[in-house]
């Protein structure tokens, strides 16, 4: 396995930060500093230059720092003894990205070796939010492992779209509508396969990783039930057939744009019985899963971006999360506001977040 290893960031006019340049340690780092100074928003930096979206769910004009014309993110990479370098550019309205200075010609190109694996509060959303909060989770793990899935999703977005526009029509003609019906089975379908190829995996992982983290045997359950078949042919007979439903309701209804992954704990919806430690473990063993899959796939570890651990996790876990990660290899950085967290990864470099500025901190006093 290579691990990704980020050994460059240079970041400015992203959110509140400025002048942000700093060489991490190929193994542990970890951001500490006072609330508000920006250390989420450096994991944010990091995660959007290797995937072209905020886990925060940003749009560009909130990433751009308030006193800033742009936000530039300069993130140089290493895997397999090759490095790379990812280079984006937002504006309040565009976007430039550069992979090794050239303009990349496919999304996959740009998103070969980059990847990172976030874990932050907002997860908590994983088990308790809708069902897009799930969908994204596969997504994300997908884009990463399944030649091509970028651009079907893609592609079966836009058809949807404009299918639900005819249907929303006040007289909306039905060989209109119809005619999307073909790629919408070609795209759909093959987004439905490679998601359902990937959820066995999933929850193997992701069962895995809680009785590493959380010592539980409780029996977790993730079911990925698409209401669209991955057969082109049968989903295209099944679009035809609901179109008079789909014509009543004014919108697409089948399909994997309405599929979710459900999460069952102890075989309860895990919404409803999970408490709240056990929520925020259900979220980390799904994020450590998301790692598993695309490792094991890749054959590369993704590097891992732990937001704020200690306001989401006791300290046994912390302590067997970071023991996890250190086994694996992966490249870890951690936030935290408190310096008693960062001495449980001893070996780590240390950076001070302070509003919106990076400066080397001196090592743990608990280090060896
Ligand atoms: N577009 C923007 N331009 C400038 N500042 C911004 C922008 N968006 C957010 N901020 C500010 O950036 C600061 C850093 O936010 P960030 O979430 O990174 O802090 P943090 O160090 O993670 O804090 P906490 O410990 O509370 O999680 C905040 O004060 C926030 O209000
Ligand atoms: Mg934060």
């Amino acid at each position: 396995m290579t691990p990704v290893r980020i050994t460059e960031l240079v970041v400015g006019g992203f959110r509140n930060l400025q002048g942000v340049r700093l060489t991490p340690d190929a193994r542990a780092n970890v951001l500490l500093g006072a609330n508000g100074q920006g250390k989420t928003s450096i994991l944010e930096a990091i995660d959007y230059a290797a995937s072209l979206r905020s886990f925060r769910g940003a749009t560009r004009a909130q990433l751009v720092g308030h006193e800033a014309d742009a936000a530039q993110v300069l993130l140089r990479v290493e895997g397999a003894g090759l490095s790379h370098e990812y280079r984006v550019k937002l504006t309040r309205t565009t976007r430039d990205i550069l992979l090794d200075g050239k303009r990349p010609e496919r999304a996959v190109e740009y998103f070969g070796g980059a990847a990172c694996v976030v874990f932050q509060p907002g997860d908590l959303e994983l088990v308790l939010g809708g069902p897009d909060v799930r969908r994204r989770l596969l997504d994300r793990i997908l884009v990463r492992v399944v030649d091509g899935y970028g651009e079907a999703l893609k592609s079966y977005a836009k058809a949807l779209r404009a299918r639900n526009m005819l249907l929303r029509e006040r007289h909306p003609d039905l060989r209109a509508v119809q005619a999307y019906d073909f790629p919408l089975a070609r795209f759909g379908a093959a987004v439905v396969r490679a998601r359902e190829s990937v959820v066995g995996e999933l929850v193997r992982a992701a069962q895995a990783a809680l009785g590493e983290i959380m010592k539980s045997s409780e029996i977790i359950s993730v079911a990925y039930r698409a209401k669209a078949p991955g057969d082109q042919v049968a989903y295209a007979a099944m679009l035809a057939s609901a179109v008079h439903n789909d014509l009543a309701r004014r919108t697409t209804q089948i399909g994997p744009h309405a599929d979710d992954l459900t999460l069952t704990w102890s075989g309860r919806p895990a919404r409803v019985v999970a408490s709240q430690g056990q929520t925020r473990s259900l979220a980390l063993a799904l994020r450590l899963a998301e790692l598993h899959v695309i490792e094991g796939r890749t054959k590369t570890t993704p590097a891992l971006l732990l937001d704020d651990v200690s306001s989401e996790l006791d300290r046994g876990r912390i302590e067997r999360l970071f023991a996890m990660v250190t086994r694996l290899g992966a490249q870890v950085w951690v936030t935290t506001t408190d310096p008693a967290i960062a001495s449980l990864l001893p070996r780590a470099k240390r950076f001070e977040v302070t509003d919106g500025k990076v400066a080397p901190a001196p090592p743990s006093s608990l280090s060896p």
